[in-house]
């Protein structure tokens, strides 16, 4: 989703046939297949080490009273690109770990090809740092061939899915999103992992999906879907292909699968691909999330604060802005406490989907960097994870939380009935 990060790094946020429109009726599916309430839930350890680093007080409490469970999937976890934090990010072990871990809606990023099918991937023009391109014959087709470090330049390069056709996409492995700007080879540019990841599930050939297969594993889960419609790095339209056929082709996706609307949320950060599917598509429209980076600045933060009304007029119903815009610190108490833009979000009746946890590495660093940016001054470590959480759930009312690692989330949403 967001493209900030350690600053070494660059981690980063079908068809066309005739399908039913808009107030067709979708048949549920049903079979033993579709029924989740079996799934046994692992939340891992990495909840109680939090817990334990968190200050005393009634939430730690609270936390640790919930300690043996039961976990169960929630809607109020969404998976950020799976369990991006291990996995490979779009990946089926990402999903599937994501799955387990009880995210209840799982994360598609869509990017379209040279022969415009849509794939899941981070941004149409990431694949030098989640794919072995630049490790395959397909590496001459890139944007941007690699070019090595040398003593005056950083390493570069630049593959996007436009670069390919999709039967091309699909002979690529899904690898850690990272890469080593002083690399001299393409080995040491591709081996750039963060230290707060792991390349343990890296082996083999990650397999990458594209939007229909995503839709497929998710359905088969009978979970939930949220697909980003990635803003293009080339210029629309491409080679004839418009940005609203783009975004009528990643929803005709759903509809030619069957799949109710209502387990659908389309993001974008664009305000023209909401308003299109609120008109065009309004079951769908409906459930649309409007991913708002315009916070990112202070000037941006208050513009986007007053327009909020004029949004909710215009039809939108779910708000996304980066999770640190969200609160604040009250200056009198040293809490941390709503922010404006969160409280004018709930006065337009406007829902909120925050992220994204589990992003930000040791929150001992600078305070926990970009996505604690407006309570920074009151973290310190990463127990204190859960007190920001505590407070986006319970004081700001968000309706769910995209991470990194579903299970930090899970335990929380289990605990508090979420
Ligand atoms: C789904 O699982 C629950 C809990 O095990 C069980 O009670 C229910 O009968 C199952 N439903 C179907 C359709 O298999
Ligand atoms: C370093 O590489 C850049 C291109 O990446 C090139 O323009 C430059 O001439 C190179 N410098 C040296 C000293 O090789
Ligand atoms: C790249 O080299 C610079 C200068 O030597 C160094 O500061 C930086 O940490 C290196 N980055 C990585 C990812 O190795
Ligand atoms: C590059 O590809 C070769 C041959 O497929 C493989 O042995 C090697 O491990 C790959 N290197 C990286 C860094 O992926
Ligand atoms: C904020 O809104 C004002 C008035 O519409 C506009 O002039 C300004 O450019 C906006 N600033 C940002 C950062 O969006
Ligand atoms: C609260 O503290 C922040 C950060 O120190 C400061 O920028 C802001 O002006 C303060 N607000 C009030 C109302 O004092």
């Amino acid at each position: 989703m967001a493209l900030l990060a350690p600053s070494s790094l660059v981690l980063g946020l079908a068809s066309a046939a005739v399908l039913p429109r808009a107030g067709d009726h979708y048949p549920e599916k049903h079979g033993s297949k579709h029924n989740h309430t079996k799934l046994n839930v692992q939340v891992g350890d990495r909840p109680y080490f939090l817990i334990d680093d968190m200050d005393e007080g009634s939430l730690k409490d609270k936390l640790e009273s919930c300690s043996e469970g039961p976990f169960a999937p929630s809607d109020f976890v969404f998976a950020h690109r799976g369990a991006s934090l291990q996995y490979p990010e779009h990946t089926y072990a990402a999903y599937s770990a994501a799955r387990r871990q009880g995210a209840g809606v799982i994360e598609c990023d869509v990017a379209f090809t040279k022969d415009k099918q849509l794939v899941c991937r981070h941004a149409q023009c990431d694949l030098h740092t989640t794919t072995n391109i630049l490790n395959t014959t397909l590496a001459s087709k890139c944007t941007t061939p690699f070019t090595p470090a040398n003593s005056t330049a950083l390493a570069s390069a630049k593959c996007c899915t436009s670069d390919l056709t999709l039967a091309e996409y699909q002979t690529l492995c899904g690898k850690q999103d990272g890469f080593n700007p002083n690399g001299t080879t393409v080995k040491q540019y591709m081996d750039g992992t963060p230290y707060f990841r792991t390349d343990l599930y890296s082996s083999g050939c990650p397999k990458i999906v594209t939007l229909d297969e995503y839709i497929d594993i998710v359905d088969g889960w009978n979970l939930k879907f949220t697909a980003e419609l990635k803003t293009p790095e080339v210029p629309m339209p491409f080679d004839g292909y418009t940005q609203e056929q783009y975004a009528q082709d990643m929803i005709d996706a759903f509809k030619s699968k069957g799949i109710a609307p209502e387990r659908v949320w389309p993001q974008s950060f664009l305000p023209s691909d909401i308003f299109y599917w609120i008109d065009n598509e309004p079951e769908f429209g409906k459930q649309a999330v409007y991913l708002d980076e315009r916070v990112d600045t202070p000037a941006g933060y208050e513009n986007a604060t007053a327009s909020l009304p004029a949004l909710a007029a215009r039809g939108v119903k779910i708000m996304a802005p980066a999770m640190f815009a969200l609160t604040k610190v009250d200056n009198a108490t040293g809490q941390i406490v709503p922010s404006e833009y969160a409280i004018a979000a709930k006065e337009n009746n406007l829902e909120i989907v925050a992220w994204s946890f589990e992003r930000s590495g040791w929150l001992q660093i600078g305070g926990g960097g970009y996505y604690y940016d407006y309570v920074k001054s009151v973290i310190n470590k990463d127990g204190d994870m859960y007190t920001v959480l505590d407070v986006l759930a319970r004081q700001v009312g968000i309706k769910a939380m995209f991470s990194d690692w579903p299970a930090t989330v899970t335990y929380y949403a289990s605990c508090f009935g979420l």
